[in-house]
């Protein structure tokens, strides 16, 4: 295991964030750049920062998670492209820049999305195959890109934002709130501690822990985002604020108040302390990251 920080994985991966991307005949040039455009504006890198954390922590090789690091992130990339489509959220800021659809339209802002999304799967069977004479290794990451393509899907991400945008403007409930940021927040971020962890071969044990870390931040993680969307600053959030409210989103501090959204934000918090509090100072990645998003969010 390194000794990395939650920065020093974020530099590792920024490094090598678009070697997974295939170069492309000149012919298709715009939707490479459209792709490069929205990947390198930045982002806080959470996601490829927990799969190459996780697979650390439970004693794989780092650069041997990249590829799947990579993929969810060009997924994760996919999705903000096409959540801010004039078609979803509308939105024209995005990671401090015009949104992607903003600068090269809506059709190649589509299909930007659909090339990360479809390198993403390129990134990471061209890793399986790289490994098919060692049936062992090919079989962790197997599991790895089948946690990945889950979490994306429509059990995952996908189904969290059409449940996102039918509770527009309706009465919402608890347990819708709770299912749309487990689905469409969480269920990446819970993709990313399984794969990295399933590279390295964790046991069942490590498994359901991060698993459970991973589930509590993710809720956690959308709670902040929606609280930021009130009281936040547009400006260090590179995206713009009170779009939830004029939009009619299903949000917690829609259904519950800002107080109770940090309350819940901390209970949350806690939980996923307590799942890698049996690491002690050996988790000091994951613990800090959860503290420092409670803080964010407060
Ligand atoms: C934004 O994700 C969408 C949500 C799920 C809240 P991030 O807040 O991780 O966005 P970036 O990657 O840092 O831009
Ligand atoms: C988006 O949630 C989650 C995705 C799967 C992209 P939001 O719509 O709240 O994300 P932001 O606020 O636009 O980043
Ligand atoms: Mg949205
Ligand atoms: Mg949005
Ligand atoms: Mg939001």
């Amino acid at each position: 295991m390194t000794d990395f920080t939650f920065e020093n994985y974020r530099e590792y991966f920024e490094e090598h964030l678009t070697d997974f991307i295939p170069d492309v005949d000149h012919k298709s040039i715009t939707l490479y750049e459209a792709m490069k455009y929205s990947l390198s504006a930045g982002g806080k890198r959470i996601r490829p920062v927990l799969l190459l954390a996780t697979c650390d922590f439970c004693g794989g090789k780092i650069e041997e998670a990249l590829p799947y690091a990579c993929a969810l992130e060009y997924i994760h990339t996919y999705s903000l492209i096409h959540d801010d489509l004039p078609c979803m959220d509308n939105d024209d800021l995005r990671r401090g820049i015009p949104t992607n659809h903003k600068v090269y339209g809506d059709a190649t802002a589509t299909l930007a999305g659909d090339g990360l999304l479809n390198t993403a799967f390129e990134s990471m069977y061209g890793d399986i195959l790289y490994y098919m004479d060692d049936a062992d290794a090919m079989k962790r990451r197997i599991r790895a890109a089948y946690e990945i393509a889950k979490g994306a899907g429509i059990r995952g991400m996908i189904a969290g934002q059409i449940a996102d945008m039918e509770s527009e403007n309706q009465v919402g409930s608890a347990e819708m709130l709770d299912y749309v940021h487990l689905t469409k927040t969480a269920a990446l971020i819970i993709a990313a501690v399984r794969a990295g962890a399933m590279i390295a071969g964790a046991d069942k044990e490590t498994l359901t822990n991060l698993t459970e870390y991973a589930e509590n931040l993710g809720l956690a993680f959308q709670i902040c985002d929606d609280i930021l969307d009130v009281e936040g600053d547009e400006e260090k959030l590179g995206k713009k604020t009170g779009m939830d409210s004029d939009r009619g989103k299903l949000t917690y501090p829609a259904l519950f108040g800002i107080e109770k959204s940090k309350e819940r934000l901390r209970e949350l918090t806690d939980a996923a302390l307590a799942a890698v509090g049996v690491y002690y100072d050996n988790a000091e990645v994951f613990s800090k990251l959860a503290e420092d998003l409670a803080v964010r969010g407060n």
